[in-house]
């Protein structure tokens, strides 16, 4: 079998992996993550390989999920368990079946306890175990959904009765270690020791760990197939180009400075300090102020906010209702203070 395997790690330590059939040149792609989106795709390219198929082994609570995304853009379908509840999965799978990619089969292992979708993905010498089990550790039974009873089952009654000899591939390693084998999880991994059921879940019970980074948002968008406040901000990026400080700086000593200084942050905000001559709509009022504030949409607008993220939706925006010359500050109001560029301040009298 001409198999393709990638691990593709995020800086969180998240893994995902492009696994391909070199004969057939297709692929899938199993936990992608948002930040990872081109890469996949790249890599995809570069080994001659077509994706047919995204696939999360559960709904994560800790990663952005890229599936919906990547489907959407290539025309392809989202896999996942039938107890997923995100309504963006076009094939529901179960126990026991499998996917067929080109000339590999995937086969799927439910293992619920992490999460009650979670699963794991067999492949002749090696197993994908999402967060079932990790190395030298398993996934959380504390979030929503899981079970410390179920994973026990998942574990002791499931992955444990497998060949030892499979590769484990899972879907964290935060220490950098690739993947291990389940011969050696089950004589090293702590949370593989306990004697009994009690033990175990008791064990999972008394971890106290802490929330997990961005547990709602990912949630959120991971069931719902909503958007991320980052990939908002990506979108919108794409859609306008910007000024440097020093470009802003130059053009306001000018003579003719050809350019309309937005401040998009709260007028008590604005009050305080702001660029040079900028005039001032809040971000929550844009739209319903630009009529009366803004009557020339053929003006060249600088829009800028604190911190140089609200700033590019707000010019997405503006470019979207015909401000076709608008463009946002590559910063904020924050950095071109701190770069010491000239601010007008409130004088207190
Ligand atoms: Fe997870």
């Amino acid at each position: 079998m001409d198999m393709i395997f990638h691990q593709i790690a995020t800086d969180r330590g998240c893994q995902s992996y492009l696994i391909g059939c070199k004969e057939t040149c297709t692929a899938l792609v199993v936990d992608p993550e948002i930040s990872q989106i081109e890469r996949y795709i790249a890599l995809a390219a570069k080994e001659g390989l077509r994706i047919h198929y995204l696939l999360d082994t559960h709904t994560h609570a800790d990663h952005f999920s890229a599936s919906q995304t990547i489907a959407g853009q290539l025309g392809i379908p989202v896999v996942m368990h039938r107890n997923s509840s995100a309504p963006f999965v076009d094939m529901r799978v179960d126990d026991g079946e499998i996917l067929i990619v080109g000339h590999l089969r995937l086969r799927f292992m439910h293992t619920p306890g992490h999460t009650v979708d979670s699963m794991c993905v067999l492949l002749p010498d090696r197993v994908l175990t999402g967060d079932t089990l990790l190395i030298g550790g398993t996934g959380r039974t504390d979030l929503p959904t899981g079970s410390p009873d179920q994973l026990y089952d998942s574990l002791f009654n499931g992955l444990m009765r497998l060949s030892p000899d499979l590769k484990v591939f899972p879907g964290h390693d935060y220490k950098k270690l690739g993947h291990t084998t389940l011969a050696r999880e089950i004589a090293e991994n702590p949370r593989l020791q306990p004697k009994s059921r009690s033990e175990f879940v008791q064990l999972m019970d008394t971890l106290n760990l802490n929330m997990p980074q961005h547990l709602t948002e990912a949630l959120r968008t991971n069931l719902s197939g909503g958007k991320t406040v980052d990939q908002l901000i990506a979108e919108a990026n794409r859609k306008v180009s910007f000024m440097s400080m020093d470009e802003v700086q130059r053009r306001i000593q000018s003579d003719n400075p050809d350019i309309l200084l937005l401040d998009v942050r709260e007028r008590e905000t604005y009050d305080k300090a702001h660029l040079p001559g900028a005039m001032v709509i809040p971000r929550g009022q844009l739209e319903l102020r630009v009529n009366q504030d803004l009557p020339d949409p053929t003006q060249r607008i600088v829009v800028y906010c604190e911190l140089g993220k609200i700033s590019t939706l707000a010019a997405a925006t503006l470019r979207e209702m015909g401000f076709g010359r608008t463009v946002a500050l590559d910063g904020g109001f924050k950095a071109w203070k701190e770069a010491g560029y000239p601010v007008e301040e409130k004088s207190e009298n």
